[in-house]
């Protein structure tokens, strides 16, 4: 590129001949006389030499140094002047001029300065190209490692981290400036484990690649799977030897597997034992009967002791009736009698069924229906039984300890919204979804799952958990309106 050189000076006999000089070298030469001359052109046209007479007319060419270094922080000056003093040396030097050159002066010298100070301004001129083009390519890479779905983790040979992208930061909690310098097993993996992730980054510094699961722990103290692919990095040419370690959590993944595994063996052992219940149906039946027979006996003979006993093992029956009941609605929601439901009504009815219970065990019990419903599609029977599981659960929990339970249907959404709501002690623990799970003598511990399993097959939700306004306990069953199509009437 033709270098721009600058001359400013109110000598027209020096100018002519420097731009003669500097032409003949193969550069642009503007000239300027005066500062006040020089410096708008100066902004619009920066310089890459700017040769300048220290006395010019009206202002010293000292005090134009700054505008030169504004207008071209690359480009190069060189002072001159009849009257060399110290303080105008000092001047330059101060302003970072490239040279301080006394008139008259050879020129040849001058040249040679002009070549030194090109070549400068040329050096520096790549220079901050390059830096600008690492900046780039940095924030670049930067960018790219902090997108991916991958934890990227950079550890040098001692398997300190040096590199931690944003997916390394928000599964483990740790911020870069936090994990950096830190070994990467001892901040991530528990003592079990951290043998494996360390003679893993061992190998790979010896040139080694291996992936492996290995789970680490996070800063809030979980647990997560993360499946690690540790390789050797090329290492740049300033710092040593690294290892990256390219990690995706796969925590969510082996959850899911394992649970769909776990709804099949559930499915096939639900056919299967639904199959046996439907067995010791009949027997049972038999059974009740014949201890009704006995109990009559016993009571016509006077035998109390006889008629205990009958009454204890029909008290067990029926215990076990019911227990086969509540298995049943669990196995059974496969069959499903769908039709146009109006939620409210069968609220209404279990309501009236269990009021009373709920005043014996002095409770007061409420149901609340907020505006006008819109059906849902749903096995009547099956909705109802959710309502009832949820009611008895509400009044034997909140006997002795609360004074209401509460009933409340509400939509919005495009949901119908079912809750039951108690004072009652809340949950007792945090596995009352599982089967079998329960806290009542004689409880079967089965009224909830099969709530979550009438909200499922009816495309709906179940939640259970503590109330935000108070103590007790809030149940929710949410169940999709009837679709648009059918509900909502053609305007035209
Ligand atoms: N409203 C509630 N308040 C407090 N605990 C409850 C409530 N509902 C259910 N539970 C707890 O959940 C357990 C499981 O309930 P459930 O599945 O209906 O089985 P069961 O009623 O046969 O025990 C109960 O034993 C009880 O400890
Ligand atoms: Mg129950």
């Amino acid at each position: 590129m033709t270098p721009h050189v600058v001359v400013i000076d109110d000598n027209a006999d020096l100018t002519e001949d420097v731009r003669e000089l500097f032409e003949d070298y193969g550069a642009r030469v503007s000239v300027f006389a005066s500062a006040e001359e020089a410096e708008p052109a100066l902004r619009a046209d920066p310089h890459d030499l700017a040769l300048v007479d220290v006395r010019l007319p009206t202002r010293s060419g000292l005090a134009l140094l700054p505008r030169l270094r504004e207008a071209s922080p690359d480009g190069e000056i060189i002072v001159m002047t009849g009257a060399a003093t110290v303080h105008s040396a000092m001047e330059a030097v101060r302003h970072g001029v490239h040279a301080y050159l006394k008139k008259p002066f050879d020129p040849t010298d001058l040249l040679k300065l002009a070549e030194r100070a090109l070549s400068q301004v040329t050096l520096r001129r790549e220079r901050t190209l390059l830096s600008r083009e690492l900046a780039r390519s940095e924030a670049l890479y930067r960018a790219v490692i902090d997108t991916v779905e991958s934890l990227i983790i950079g550890v040098d040979e001692r398997h300190r981290i040096q590199l931690w992208n944003g997916r390394a930061a928000s599964v483990t909690g740790w911020r870069a400036a936090e994990a950096r310098g830190q070994n990467v097993c001892e901040l991530l993996v528990d003592e079990s484990a951290r043998g494996r992730l360390h003679a893993m980054a061992t190998r790979a510094h010896a040139g080694g690649e291996e992936e492996a699961r290995v789970p680490i722990r996070t800063r809030a103290g979980a647990e997560r799977i993360v499946s690690w692919h540790v390789r050797p990095l090329v290492p740049d040419a300033a710092g040593g030897p690294m290892v990256l370690l390219a990690g995706v959590d796969v925590t969510e993944r082996i959850e899911l597997e394992a649970r769909a595994a776990n709804a099949e063996a559930m499915a096939a052992m639900g056919r299967l034992t639904s199959a046996l219940a439907h067995e010791i149906r009949n027997p049972l039946n038999a059974a009740t009967l014949q201890l009704e027979l006995l109990r009559r006996g016993a009571r016509k003979a006077g035998d109390d002791a006889l008629l205990r006993r009958a009454e204890i093992v029909t008290e067990e029956v029926r215990r076990l009736s019911s227990l086969l009941d509540d298995f049943l609605g669990l196995a059974r929601p496969k069959h499903l009698a769908m039709d146009g439901v109006d939620v409210a009504r069968i609220a209404r009815q279990v309501h009236e069924l269990h009021e009373p219970a709920a005043r014996a065990a002095g409770l007061a019990c409420e149901l609340r229906v907020e505006g006008e419903l819109p059906e849902v599609d749903a096995d009547e029977a099956r909705i109802k039984q959710a309502i009832v599981n949820l009611l008895v659960n509400a009044i034997e929990a909140t006997r002795g300890h609360g004074r209401e339970v509460r009933l409340e249907l509400s939509a919005g959404d495009g949901r119908v919204s079912i809750a039951v709501i108690d004072d009652g002690p809340g949950l007792p623990h945090a596995r009352v979804l599982e089967p079998f799970e329960t806290t009542k003598e004689g409880g079967t511990g089965l009224g909830l799952p099969i709530v979550q399993r009438i909200a499922e097959v009816h495309r709906g939700t179940f939640s259970i958990g503590s109330r935000a306004d108070g103590p007790g306990t809030r149940a929710e069953i949410t169940l999709p309106a009837r679709a648009a199509a059918q509900s909502v009437r053609d305007p035209s």
